[in-house]
Order: C-alpha cells, then sequence, then structure tokens
C-alpha cells in the first residue's frame, strides 16, 4: 500500500497530529486511556469537533448514560465546539439502557450499527469503553473483538476512552484489540509539580513521536506541548 492509500485523521488537537504523521489512521481503532480527570472525554469531544470543521458526521456513544442536557451544559463551556453541532453533524448516543437491558453481545451490536447506519459517521467516539465490560452479557474480550471488527467494516475511526486506575497504564482486554494506544497520565514535572501528560505508546503504521509530552486542558480544549517533559 502507497503512503496515498494510508488515509489519516486529524485530531485537531495542538501539537499532536504532527507527533503521528498528521492524524490518526483511517479506519481504526484508537485506545484514549487515563485515570480521572486526564481530559479523554475533552480529547474525544475534539477529535469529533475537527470532523465537524472537515464536513464529517461524527457519533458519540455514552456509556454512563449521562443526560443530553447534562452533557450540553458541560459543552457550552468548551470553547473548541459548537453546541449546535450536537444533535446535527454530531449524534449523541446513550448505550447505557441497551448495556442493562441486552440479554445477547448481538443485541448491543445491532444496536450500535443501527446507529451507524443512520448517521454514516467517520469519526466515532465510546466515552468510557470500560464501563462495557460490567455490563455487557457473556465474555467482554469477545464483545470488544467483535465490536472492533464491525466499526472497521463501517469504515470510521473509533475512539475508544479506557479508565484506569492511577498506577494501571490502560485497560489490558482493550489494548489487544486497538491498532493505537494513547496515554494520558499524571506524572511530576522537571519543576516538582503534578502535571498532565500524553504518550503514543502504540500506532499501527505510523512513524510517531515517543516518551511522555506535557499537556493542558482548558476550555480551549486539549492540547499538547511536544518536547515538554
Ligand atoms: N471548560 C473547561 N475549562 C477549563 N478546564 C476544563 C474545562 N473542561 C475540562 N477542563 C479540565 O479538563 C479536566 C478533565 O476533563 P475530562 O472530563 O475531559 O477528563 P476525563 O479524563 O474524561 O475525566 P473522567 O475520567 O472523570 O471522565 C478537568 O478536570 C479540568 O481540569
Ligand atoms: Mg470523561
Amino acid at each position: 500500500m502507497s503512503d496515498d492509500d494510508f488515509l489519516r485523521l486529524p485530531t485537531g488537537i495542538s501539537g499532536l497530529d504532527q507527533m503521528m504523521e498528521g492524524g490518526f489512521p483511517f479506519p481504526s481503532t484508537v485506545l484514549v486511556a487515563g485515570p480521572a480527570g486526564t481530559g479523554k472525554t475533552t480529547f474525544s469531544l475534539q477529535f469529533l469537533a475537527e470532523g465537524v470543521r472537515q464536513g464529517q458526521q461524527g457519533l458519540f456513544f455514552t456509556t454512563l448514560s449521562e443526560p443530553t442536557q447534562w452533557m450540553l451544559r458541560f459543552i457550552g463551556r468548551y470553547k473548541f465546539i459548537d453546541k449546535e453541532a450536537f444533535g446535527r453533524q454530531i449524534k449523541y448516543v446513550e448505550l447505557g439502557p441497551v448495556l442493562r437491558e441486552a440479554t445477547s453481545h448481538a443485541q448491543v451490536l445491532d444496536f450500535i450499527e443501527d446507529q451507524i447506519a443512520e448517521v454514516m459517521p467517520q469519526r466515532i467516539v465510546v466515552d468510557p469503553v470500560s464501563v462495557i465490560g460490567d455490563l455487557v452479557p457473556g465474555n467482554y474480550r469477545t464483545f470488544l473483538y467483535d465490536l472492533t471488527t464491525r466499526l472497521k467494516n463501517w469504515q470510521a475511526t473509533t475512539v475508544l476512552t479506557g479508565e484506569v486506575l492511577p498506577d494501571q497504564l490502560y485497560p489490558i482486554e482493550v489494548s489487544y484489540i486497538a491498532d493505537a494506544v494513547v496515554l494520558l497520565t499524571y506524572g511530576i514535572s522537571q519543576e516538582g509539580a503534578r502535571r498532565k501528560y500524553l504518550e503514543i505508546l502504540k500506532m499501527r503504521g505510523t512513524n510517531h513521536a515517543t516518551g511522555r509530552h506535557l499537556v493542558d486542558t482548558s476550555a480551549k480544549g486539549f492540547s499538547v506541548q511536544a518536547g515538554l517533559r
């Protein structure tokens, strides 16, 4: 495959795209993992907001069942995303009720596929995917495998966010099925302060930056300061 055939989706996150040859491979499955507050949801929303700027459709699955109104309150605080885009170019779907009521993997996967068929998104987010393990009937690993296989058939790049405990790097089950793993961590900076960091752990087919890079999360979104430790 020549480089021309290897498509990428820019994240629109300041500092990040140049660390990975211009963006996430398309189609692919990307795990963005980190403890509470490291910016997983902000990162995911920026990825979808960049899609809107490029005229693409986005689909945001929440597994926490945060009501739309609740989510919109937070989104209204971000300066990088247009609240009006929600419901139009970005569809917001609660997966919680389906996960709790389903008696088989197929029911959950069919529901997800119905949503995708309706929207035909280039960019999909499942936030956080780690909750699914506690809710889905049957074997979690098999479910994750089936989910990513189906998502790729739909020609989309999917960001799966993974919650971890502070001493954990990433959810191991999800890392197996992901084409890329991006870690968001807390660490102590060279000045001795606790700061947030991003590290690209793996990205198939991509010459990417390594090591940890300082991150800033604010109302303007998530930004990466390449080279700063
Ligand atoms: N509107 C905002 N203005 C300033 N800072 C913000 C804003 N929104 C988010 N942040 C910063 O980003 C941090 C993380 O946000 P985010 O919700 O994306 O993290 P998360 O990893 O998804 O957390 P969780 O695991 O709890 O879901 C906040 O704790 C805050 O420091
Ligand atoms: Mg979150």
